[in-house]
């Protein structure tokens, strides 16, 4: 039984794909396992692969560059399932072994839609539904030696698995902020290598397009239009996979939003959407090995907190000090909701008390309440003059010319790296987080890192210090001679100079 087969037949999947709608499907569906195209097929074909004619061998793996709606994790579902129930696996097992159809989601609930789909298919087919052995939440086995799992981007743990197939879904979305900058390709590498040691397995990753970088934008930019190419690429807006998609949902999108709908509905990649810094300025940057630094007496330290009221957004601290024309980051803390901010707040007054605290920057989430709690337990709370966006801005010059050190810290490295510029027409650039992504920890780095080296004056061990604009800070430099006269003098500290 080959796949077109399995559409076809009554008994099998016809009853999932009735209708001309799925005509674009099965162009896929046959390339992907090199079956034969008619004339009209191979037009379909060309179109969507820029290739002039399809592969004669099946492509060592696929990706799909689809539209939102266009049916992605419903056809990795189909070819979850093909696989899974009719392909003999067994003599490429190992004692013991089991087949492994491993389909990896952006997040829980994007895993739930592809279990849905695909317990759908098993057991909309009674001759699948016999195959079943048992279920969980996660994962299906059958009586064939074969599972199906399904699992989250933050899935490392491949080892010990025998996987025929590694299904990818929405991976230009999966999150970089979970201590991994690059889940996309980690993921990628992780299962790749164990494939490749079993015949007629399958890589296939589907994604709506977003920024250009990541695996699926690497993908598209060497194998998109290559003839003779053992990767196949496949790229299509969605009315064009599934025009069942009313032409007005997509009018609206693009009235609404015309740069993000032509990248969800038109499946191009967004060219205002860039990286902010790149890992390896970020990378550069790094103490290797350092998690944390223990407060040193005499040095005076500083600390910018990113505060959040406890059910949406992490409430973030960093503490650093300056040594030389460097800034050191010597804590950095996040409290992840749900929590209460007022034992948070307790919480990170007694760190701030220990590296002898007596004063946070931050911003102004919340009005009143943040700074009332801080004070309230003897730490004076400033707000910071700097929206998030020029706070980011400063924070570059910083890292590129490594006048500041980072902790050894995933999440913060991981946050930093995936934050992202986006150019408005007309307007400013922004700087934030990618969409599903946190930036709390960045915030509070890049709001302590500028605000200690954002302006020039002496450091711990009497030195003078330059501001990031190279500026001589000749202005600054003369009021602290002035003050240091008066302090000596022991003029009171309201006394103007
Ligand atoms: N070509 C098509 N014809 C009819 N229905 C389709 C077609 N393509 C997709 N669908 C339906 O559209 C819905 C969305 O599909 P889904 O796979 O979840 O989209 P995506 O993952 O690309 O966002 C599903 O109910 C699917 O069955
Ligand atoms: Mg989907």
């Amino acid at each position: 039984v080959n796949i077109l087969h399995a559409l076809n037949d009554e008994k099998i999947f016809a009853p999932f794909f009735r209708g001309d709608s799925w005509r674009a499907w099965r162009v896929f569906l046959a390339a992907l396992f090199a079956l034969q195209l008619t004339p009209e097929q191979r037009e379909i074909f060309q179109r969507h692969t820029g290739r002039s004619a399809p592969p004669g061998v099946r492509p060592r793996e696929a990706w799909l560059v689809c539209g939102r709606r266009s049916g992605k994790s419903f056809i990795l579902a189909v070819v979850a399932v093909f696989l899974a129930a009719f392909r003999d696996w067994r003599p490429f097992l190992q004692q013991g072994e089991v087949a492994t159809v491993m389909v990896i989601a952006a997040d829980r609930r994007q895993a739930r839609v592809i279990m849905r789909y695909v317990l759908g298919l098993l057991r909309g087919v009674p001759m699948l539904a016999q195959l079943i052995e048992s279920e969980t939440r996660e994962s299906i086995s059958l009586r064939n030696r074969v599972a199906i799992e399904v699992h989250t981007a933050s899935f490392r743990s491949t080892r010990g698995y025998a996987i025929v197939a590694g299904l990818l879904d929405e991976l230009a979305f999966w999150p970089t902020d979970e201590g991994s900058a690059e889940p996309d390709a980690e993921v990628i590498s992780a299962i790749r290598p164990g494939m490749a040691t079993i015949p007629g397995s399958m890589l296939l990753c589907a994604s709506s397009p977003y920024a250009r970088r990541g695996a699926l934008h690497d993908a598209y930019r060497k194998h998109f239009g290559q003839d003779g190419d053992p990767v196949l690429v496949w790229k299509s807006p969605t009315r064009d996979m599934n025009p069942t998609l009313p032409q007005h949902v997509v009018d609206a999108a693009m009235e609404a939003d015309p740069v993000s709908a032509a990248a969800e509905y038109g499946a191009e990649f967004r060219s205002d959407v860039e990286s902010f810094v790149s890992r390896d300025a970020i990378a550069a940057c790094v103490a290797v090995g350092v998690r944390e630094c223990a407060p040193v007496p005499g040095v005076i330290y500083v600390a910018f907190v990113d505060p959040s009221g406890g059910s949406a957004d992490s409430f973030t601290l960093a503490i650093g000090h300056r040594q030389d024309a460097v800034v050191v980051i010597d804590a950095v803390r996040e409290v992840r909701p749900p929590f209460s901010p007022e034992s948070v707040v307790t919480e990170y007054v007694e760190l701030l008390q220990r590296y002898g605290i007596s004063t946070v920057t931050g911003d102004r989430y919340g009005g009143e309440w943040p700074r009332e709690q801080f004070r309230k337990l003897g730490i004076e709370y400033e707000l910071s003059a700097r929206p998030k966006s020029e706070l980011y801005r400063d924070f570059l010059p910083l890292v590129n010319s490594r006048q500041v050190e980072l902790l050894d810290h995933p999440r913060s490295v991981a946050q930093l790296c995936s934050l992202e510029r986006r150019t408005a027409r007309g307007g400013r650039d922004s700087i934030d987080h990618a969409p599903g992504a946190h930036d709390d920890i960045a915030n509070a780095i890049a709001g302590l890192a500028v605000g200690l080296g954002g302006t020039p004056g002496y450091d711990v061990s009497g030195d003078w210090i330059f501001g990031p604009d190279h500026s001589d800070g000749a202005a600054e430099k003369a009021a602290w001679v002035r003050r240091r006269i008066l302090d000596d003098a022991g003029a009171p500290p309201w006394a103007i100079f």
